[in-house]
């Protein structure tokens, strides 16, 4: 058997995907588990790939396993779990191996754990893996986040299982320690408002246009094989259209209405605050999923306040025209976050290269993102002013002007799309609200503000 070139520690589903992916590539590599009895069971599940696995029984034998200097990836929980590996890793390794965390992990974790690493002359890559379990066994899209050494040693071995693009891997090291798994983070909020806007359309469309599931789906299904195509309306023009075997009811209509969430659109939320920038579209999703969880709260006030819904008519054009310009509003939204905390964090992150690798293997892969990286080549620095979405804007932001008014004279809750308006109607406002803010601030605190027409701090009559 040949030496392995990387070896793979937790072969949970994550883990067992990628490792058969690399397998499938003729790449070479080490298994082992927690519970050691994860790798005959993977073995097996392996058949023919298992002669490139080289499988071991405990962490010990898998950093054995593995010739210098040595690349091992962690598909762990990135949490408590990944911190204890660490511990237990460090001491087995010598300068210059690279540990390799491709959970979905808190930046400022993977930042404090690079450091910490560091220390030990141990390099540490935070590798944002996308695509859930399909994508991580057939392609994921993959954001690497490390030192340029372990990007030139481990680059072809994550070239050679990422999904392709027009032959292009969708990796690429982004930056330094955390970069991979921030970029990562806001992915996933990206992801967040992109199935609340669609959740809250199918909404719309069912119970304010009165359609059916399945008529749903094929108005997704259709929209699909325009501009939005995208991989969340392709699953949800099939989820719309399947059946409950056991009920023959609409399979959505016997799933529970609240959702899980594992933190990274909240994350991405916090994260965008403290940078001291807005991310409505996420915001609105983060919270909607949250509001979910209180189904209580939520029965009481259909009967307090009543669950009364006017109808509403609906043209699927204008309405796929609202959703490209809130699909537009959700990127632009999200590539500011990346922008802003690439200058804080000196990460240098290339926006064009970001969309390129989400093209492919992630979960918002999405037509759109050609244009985006297109526009970000082009020079654009907010793609909500790019000229590369000016006619989507001209027509969709009327389309959604009159789809959230409509909705919200009807009595349907549309954060995303309503926030989405929120933020662009302000950001087209030359002169904004502020101006009362920064009276009212210094009327109750003496803040202070600075004239339109001189320098420098100034304070209101009232203080006179
Ligand atoms: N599922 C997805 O779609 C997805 C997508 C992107 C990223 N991720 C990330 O990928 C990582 C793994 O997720 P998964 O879906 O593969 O989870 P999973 O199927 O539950 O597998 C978890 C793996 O982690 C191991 N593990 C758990 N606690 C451990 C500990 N304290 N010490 C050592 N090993 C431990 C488990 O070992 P045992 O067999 O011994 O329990 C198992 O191998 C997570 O960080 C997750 O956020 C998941």
């Amino acid at each position: 058997m040949a030496e392995p070139r990387i070896g793979i520690y937790g072969l949970g589903t994550m883990g067992a995907a990628l490792a058969l992916n690399m397998a499938e590539n003729g790449i070479d590599i080490a298994v082992a588990n927690r519970t050691a009895s994860a790798v005959p069971a993977f073995l097996d599940r392996a058949g023919a790939l298992g002669a490139r696995v080289t499988p071991c029984d405990d962490l010990a034998g898998l950093i054995a396993a593995l010739p210098k200097p040595r690349s091992i990836l962690a598909m762990i929980p990135s949490t408590a779990p990944m911190d204890t590996f660490l511990e237990e890793v460090l001491p087995l390794l010598d300068e210059g191996d690279t540990v390799i965390d491709a959970g979905n992990a808190d930046f400022h974790d993977t930042r404090a754990r690079a450091a910490a690493t560091a220390e030990h002359g141990v390099h540490f890559v935070g590798l944002g893996v996308s695509g859930g379990e399909d994508g991580a066994r057939h392609g994921p899209s993959m954001m690497f986040g490390g030192p340029e050494d372990s990007w030139k040693a481990l680059g072809p071995v994550l070239e050679a299982i990422a999904a392709q693009f027009e032959d292009a891997p969708c990796v690429a090291r982004l930056g330094p320690d955390g970069a991979g798994h921030f970029v990562k983070t806001v992915h996933n909020g990206i992801e967040y408002a992109d199935m609340q806007m669609i959740a809250e359309t199918c909404e719309l469309l069912r119970f304010g246009a009165g359609l059916a599931p399945e008529a749903i789906g094929d108005i997704f299904a259709r929209w699909n094989e325009g501009p939005l195509a995208s991989y969340l309306f392709e699953i949800t023009a099939e989820i719309l259209r399947t059946g409950d075997p056991a009920t023959g009811k609409p399979v959505v209509d016997v799933i529970v209405d609240s959702a899980g969430q594992k933190g990274t659109g909240r994350w991405t939320v916090i994260e965008a605050v403290r940078l001291g920038q807005s991310a409505t579209m996420i915001e609105a999703a983060v919270a909607a999923r949250a509001w979910s969880a209180e189904r209580d709260v939520r029965q009481e006030g259909g009967e307090v306040l009543g669950t009364t819904r006017g109808i509403l008519t609906l043209d699927p054009d204008a309405v796929a025209d609202a959703l490209m310009a809130a699909r537009v509003l959700e990127y632009a939204q999200g590539f500011r976050i990346l922008g802003t905390a690439s200058d804080e964090f000196g990460w240098d992150l290339d926006a064009a290269r970001i969309a390129e690798i989400w093209r492919a293997g992630c979960i918002i892969r999405a037509r759109i993102l050609d244009d985006i990286s297109a526009a970000f080549h082009g020079g654009a620095t907010q793609l909500h002013l790019a000229p590369a979405f000016a006619d989507v804007l001209a027509r969709g932001l009327p389309a959604l002007r009159r789809l959230v008014t409509d909705a919200i004279g009807a009595g349907f809750a549309v954060p995303a799309l309503a926030s989405a308006l929120g933020w662009v109607d302000t950001m087209r406002q030359p002169r904004g609200t502020a101006a009362l803010i920064q009276a009212q601030r210094d009327r109750f605190g003496r803040h202070g503000f600075v004239r339109t027409d001189a320098p420098g701090t100034a304070h209101g009559p009232w203080w006179d």
